[in-house]
C-alpha cells in the first residue's frame, strides 16, 4: 500500500471529565474517500477540527504526508503550508461567508493567499465556479441572494482555492433537501475524478456514507466501534450500535423495500 496521505494514530481529545475522542486512529489514502460515521455528540467534529487545527489533541499523532501536524500550525506560514493540504467544509456555509462580500469577492480573497498574479486570480475565481457548477453572475452576488446549495457550492469552491490535497466534509449535505443532497454529492464524486482529492465525510447519515465512502468508521462515544470497507461494513454490520445505526436512518440511496420511511 502506497504511504497514506493522513495518518492518524491514538487520537484523544479530553475536555474536561468528557473524553470526547478515545484513542481514534485511521488512514486516508492519496485520493481515497473515509466516511466517520456516529451519532451526535460521538466526537466526530472534535476530530474534524483537530485534524484542521482548530482544537489541539490531548494525545495522539497525526501526520500528512509523513510531516508531523500532532501540534497546531505555529505561525501564519505553516497554516497557509497546511493549507495546501488540507481544507474543510462545515454544515452550515452561512455563518462563515461574510454577508457584505459578494461570492466573487470571497473566492478572490481565498484564492490571493497562495496567488500572486491579479489577473490569474481572477481567472481562477470564475474557474471554481465552474467546477462546483455556479454560473458566472453568482460571482457578483452576495450570500444573502444564494439558495442552501449554492451557498454550499461557494463553501466548496471557496475550500479548493488552495488546491488540497484532501477535503474534510463536515455533515456538509445534512441541513440540504434530499435532492440538492445528491447533487452536491454527485458534484464532489465529479471533483474528485478531476481533481484526484481525498475526501473525509463525517455525516451521521449512512446512506449518505455508502455512496461515497470507500471506507469508514463508526464512532461511539469517542470511540472506534467498527471500522472496514464500506460495502463490506454496511452491508454485515459486525457492531449492535452499526446495526443500529443502519436500522435508523433512511435516506438517500436508502434501500428501497428494506424498511418502509
Ligand atoms: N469545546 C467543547 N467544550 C466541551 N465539550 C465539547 C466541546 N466541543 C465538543 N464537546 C463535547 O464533545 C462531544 C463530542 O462532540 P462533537 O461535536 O465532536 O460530536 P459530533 O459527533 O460531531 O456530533 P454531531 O453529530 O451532533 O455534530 C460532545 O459531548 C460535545 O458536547
Ligand atoms: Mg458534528
Amino acid at each position: 500500500m502506497s504511504t497514506p496521505l493522513i495518518k492518524v494514530s491514538n487520537l484523544s481529545k479530553q475536555y474536561g471529565d468528557l473524553l470526547a475522542v478515545a484513542d481514534v486512529s485511521f488512514e486516508l489514502p492519496p485520493s481515497g474517500s473515509i466516511g466517520i460515521v456516529g451519532e451526535s455528540g460521538s466526537g466526530k467534529t472534535t476530530v474534524a477540527k483537530i485534524l484542521v487545527g482548530l482544537e489541539r489533541a490531548t494525545s495522539g499523532k497525526i501526520e500528512v504526508e509523513g510531516q508531523d501536524w500532532s501540534l497546531p500550525a505555529k505561525n501564519s506560514k505553516e497554516r497557509r503550508e497546511r493549507a495546501k493540504y488540507l481544507q474543510i467544509v462545515f454544515q452550515d456555509p452561512y455563518s462563515s461567508l461574510d454577508p457584505r462580500q459578494s461570492i466573487g469577492t470571497a473566492l478572490r480573497e481565498a484564492l490571493s493567499i497562495s496567488m500572486k498574479d491579479s489577473d490569474e486570480v481572477i481567472v481562477r475565481a470564475s474557474e471554481l465556479a465552474d467546477l462546483v457548477g455556479l454560473p458566472q453572475r453568482i460571482l457578483e452576488l452576495r450570500p444573502a441572494k444564494l439558495s442552501g446549495g449554492q451557498r454550499q457550492r461557494v463553501a466548496i469552491a471557496r475550500a479548493l482555492a488552495s488546491n488540497p490535497k484532501a477535503l474534510i466534509l463536515d455533515e456538509s449535505v445534512a441541513a440540504l433537501d434530499v435532492s440538492i443532497q445528491a447533487q452536491i454529492l454527485n458534484l464532489l464524486v465529479d471533483i474528485r475524478e478531476q481533481t484526484g482529492i481525498a475526501y473525509i465525510l463525517v455525516s451521521h447519515d449512512l446512506a449518505v456514507v455508502r455512496h461515497f465512502a470507500d471506507s469508514l468508521i463508526v464512532m461511539k462515544n469517542g470511540n472506534v466501534v467498527e471500522r472496514g470497507q464500506t460495502e463490506a461494513v454496511m452491508d454485515q454490520p459486525n457492531h449492535e450500535y452499526t446495526k443500529l445505526l443502519l436500522a435508523s436512518v433512511p435516506g438517500p440511496g436508502w434501500v428501497p423495500g428494506k424498511r418502509s420511511i
